[in-house]
């Protein structure tokens, strides 16, 4: 009976393994099996949320908690607890053997959509970067969209960051050597802590140790534009594609699915509001040689729906909720700009990157080539990849380098 089981979840994962892929892509198969897991785990979640034991998001969440220890490797140099830092919850990792000198620290924040993720889904990566970088890593577990919409998740960012960066002393920490790095949407609440941190006024006066760099591993920064080269090469990739992007988004900002649709044809913005900000985001600014495939130049911005945008304006320009908008990034730390090819995220790191560097704020960008949305995951673990392994090393050896 029990190979039966077995063979019928062979059929139908190898049914599953078949998915379009873009030439060019690193590890189809790797991504395959990705693919197949994730399609094998809704299907599995199925039943239990017919039955109202759970619900979709809350079954992802729990899904990806498994994962994240599934992939975890001990560490026995690192040692790891809860603490509350400011009201917030915080994973703290730090070496096991305790050093007379102060030591390096850093702020990490997980991603996953505003929605999904935690500091356990992401311990596979922060025990192993803890480990590698011999410093104090602060990872923070804040609250998630759509039961706590921004500014929550931002708010506890910032709360934890500050409390960390006037208490690091306790910690054996440099206050002068700690980085921010956020992964997706831990980018985007990074970008916009470090935005917050250097340019307002409320923590100019604290006269904070300043950020040693930003790491923004692919991260997502505006909500104005749905239709980037890369989100429309991009749009319906499985890792992420436009519909996640455009929900989360949404969660974010309401709670809610409410704009989904509009956003997925940019129709949540009106004409004025494009055309006012046409210049941060104008397509000339992404290269040549990235719009190769699948791409079209824009046609027309006099479109848009005027109520919604009436409604959405003050948060999808609040440099709080998209660093991108940013009116000046001026003083902002020195970047390191991850992004990956096959992205739909990838022009927001190429337009905030070319941006700093506007404003000559020191920015390393890194281009992966072959890379995907969320590579980073599979450093180690079952399904390593080259290209995943390449970006986490080279994460590492910048942060040794200027930490
Ligand atoms: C997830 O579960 C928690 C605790 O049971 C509940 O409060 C929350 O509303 C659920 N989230 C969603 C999106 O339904
Ligand atoms: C976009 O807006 C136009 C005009 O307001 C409307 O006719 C159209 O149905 C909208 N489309 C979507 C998908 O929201
Ligand atoms: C531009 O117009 C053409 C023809 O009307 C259409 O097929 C294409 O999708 C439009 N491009 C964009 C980015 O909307």
């Amino acid at each position: 009976m029990r190979l039966y089981w077995f063979m019928a979840f062979g059929v139908l994962f190898a049914y599953f393994m078949y998915c379009p892929l873009p030439d060019g892509i690193a590890e189809p198969m790797t991504l395959r099996v990705v693919f197949a897991t994730r399609q094998i785990a809704k299907l599995v979640g199925i039943g239990p949320v017919l039955f109202g034991f759970t619900d979709r998001i809350n079954f992802t969440r729990l899904a990806l908690s498994f994962q994240g220890r599934l992939f975890s490797s001990d560490e026995p140099s690192v040692t790891f607890h809860d603490e509350i830092f400011d009201g917030v919850r915080v994973h703290v990792y730090q070496p096991v053997e305790k050093s007379n000198e102060p030591i390096a620290g850093m702020v990490y924040i997980h991603g996953g959509g505003w929605v999904f993720g935690s500091v356990d889904s992401y311990h596979h990566q922060t025990n192993y970067m803890a480990a590698r970088l011999g410093i104090v890593l602060v990872s923070i577990d804040y609250r998630c969209a759509p039961e706590h919409p921004f500014p929550v998740p931002l708010q506890d960012v910032v709360k934890a960051t500050v409390w960390f960066l006037q208490h690091a002393k306790d910690y054996n920490v440099d206050p002068h050597r700690i980085a921010l790095v956020g992964v997706s949407a831990g980018g985007n609440l990074a970008a916009a802590t470090a935005n917050l941190l250097t340019l307002q006024e409320e923590y100019k006066q604290m006269s904070l140790p300043k950020v040693k760099f930003q790491g923004l591993i692919y991260p997502c920064l505006q909500s104005l534009n749905f239709l980037t080269p890369s989100y429309q090469q991009n749009k319906n990739f499985f890792i992420l594609n436009q519909h996640m992007m455009a929900e989360f988004w949404s969660l974010y900002l309401t709670g809610s699915l409410t704009y989904v649709a509009a956003m997925k044809v940019n129709n949540h913005t009106s004409p004025p509001v494009k055309k006012d900000q046409r210049h941060i985001m104008h397509h000339d600014v992404i290269p040549t040689e990235f719009k190769q495939r699948d791409y079209t130049p824009p046609n027309d911005s006099d479109f848009g729906d005027v109520e919604i945008s009436a409604h959405l304006e003050s948060y999808i320009l609040n440099p709080s909720f998209a660093p991108l908008m940013a009116s000046t990034v001026e003083g902002l730390p020195p970047a390191y700009i991850v992004t990956a090819e096959f992205d739909v995220l990838r022009d927001d790191g190429i337009f905030y990157a070319k941006k700093l560097e506007d404003a000559n704020v020191p920015v390393t960008w890194k281009h992966y080539k072959s890379g995907w949305h969320g590579m980073l995951t599979l450093f180690t673990g079952p399904l390593t990849c080259a290209v995943c392994k390449q970006s986490m090393d080279e994460l590492l050896q910048f942060s040794r380098d200027n930490l």
